[in-house]
């Protein structure tokens, strides 16, 4: 099991998985006062509202990040549709929903990433670390949907 960092505002906590991550920047872009490479630590969720955050979350591509809600306990999580993408030049992107009940009756849908690699150049198999943007793979897009 690859080790998983947490980095909390107080309402929810941001996790990262750094063996997932493909260093490619989405979320600097993104919330550049969150997250820098150039801080330590290098995620200060106290810098965003936990909406931001959340909507941030969803856009990493990889997986690596992921969050939990400090104070809320989820009592049933349903899992729905996957969907698949085979991007051009890199790894298979898998996001599947998970319809989450948490204890207090609120309910919400979360996604669950990970990013398989198809260039054999990864340290984590099987997942994706981004080392296919070194090694100039390359490789054709394919939507199976
Ligand atoms: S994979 Fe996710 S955590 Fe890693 S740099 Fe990209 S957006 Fe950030
Ligand atoms: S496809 Fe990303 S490391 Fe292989």
């Amino acid at each position: 099991m690859s080790k998983i960092k947490d980095y909390s505002n107080g309402e929810i906590t941001v996790h990262w998985e750094p063996s997932k991550c493909w260093h490619f920047g989405a979320c600097v872009r993104m919330l550049p006062d969150v997250y820098d490479p150039e801080k330590k630590p290098w995620i200060t969720p106290e810098d965003a509202t936990t909406e931001a955050l959340k909507n941030q979350i969803a856009q990493c591509p990889s997986g690596a990040l992921s969050y939990s809600m400090d104070s809320q306990t989820i009592t049933s999580a349903e899992e729905g549709i996957r969907h698949l993408n085979i991007l051009k030049d890199g790894p298979i992107l898998s996001k599947k929903e998970v319809l989450v009940t948490y204890e207090d009756g609120t309910k919400e849908t979360k996604f669950t990433r990970r990013s398989y690699c198809r260039c054999g150049a990864s340290d984590n198999l099987p997942f994706c670390n981004g080392n296919h943007n070194k090694n100039n793979f390359k490789a054709e897009a394919h939507n199976p949907e």
